[in-house]
């Protein structure tokens, strides 16, 4: 059997985590092992980028910069996990891709998403998910969700106005990959999500 490449995405405290454990072990039901993986990281080299990407005491980055420690993240993650484990035919689950980049860089940070699509382009030529499980909050209940957690990433000091626009990024980007990419209300109870993503994950 083939494998797909799955990804889920989403803004801060959507539960994209606690949702890629729900379809873990709805494909494991189905007799599919899946790998669980994540971005950026997902590589001992991709971690070691995560590390600077989010840890507090990196300090000042460049816009560009942190699009580019994001897509090297991504290159070997593709490269050296990704690819080979489709071949084999593994299903693969990640926790965020490509369109994060598109929300993060693009929405939150206003990089150009025409450059954003030209790296993207010479990193994964035409290399993309499957499916996308797009998880959709409201910034405000979505920070509240992940409060308890206390401390902050480099990412999470920004101000509401920058997650605003990731979400509002994210959006446009499932209206713009409608095929691909699956918006989910993620609003509701955890079981209320699980089930929405259930419907869509039989097309499968
Ligand atoms: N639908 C929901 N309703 C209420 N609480 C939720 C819901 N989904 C997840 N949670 C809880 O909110 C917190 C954040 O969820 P989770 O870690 O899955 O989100 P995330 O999208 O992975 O967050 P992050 O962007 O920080 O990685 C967890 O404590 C989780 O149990
Ligand atoms: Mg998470």
């Amino acid at each position: 059997m083939q494998g797909k490449f799955i990804t889920i995405d989403g803004n801060e405290g959507a539960g994209k985590s606690t949702q890629i454990d729900f379809i873990y072990q709805y494909l494991k039901n189905k007799g599919i092992s899946a790998v669980l993986t994540r971005e950026p990281g997902g590589t001992e080299l991709g971690e070691k980028i995560r590390e600077l990407l989010l840890s507090n005491s990196t300090g000042k980055m460049h816009s560009d910069t942190e699009l580019m420690l994001v897509f090297a993240a991504r290159n070997e993650h593709v490269q050296n996990k990704i690819m080979p484990l489709l071949e084999q035919g593994e299903w693969i689950l990640s926790d965020r891709f490509s369109d994060a980049s598109y929300a993060y860089q693009g929405g939150g940070r206003g990089l150009d998403i025409a450059r954003i699509s030209q790296l993207e382009s010479w990193v994964l030529q035409d290399f993309t998910p499957d499916m996308t499980l797009l998880l959709d909050v409201p910034v405000d209940i979505g920070m509240k969700r992940v409060e308890s957690r206390g401390k902050k990433d480099r990412i999470e000091w920004e101000n509401l106005g920058f997650f605003n626009r990731v979400r509002d990024a994210y959006i446009a980007r499932s209206q713009q990959y409608p095929d691909r990419i699956k918006l989910i209300d993620a609003s509701q109870s955890i079981q209320n999500t699980s089930n929405q993503i259930q419907e869509i994950l039989k097309i499968l």
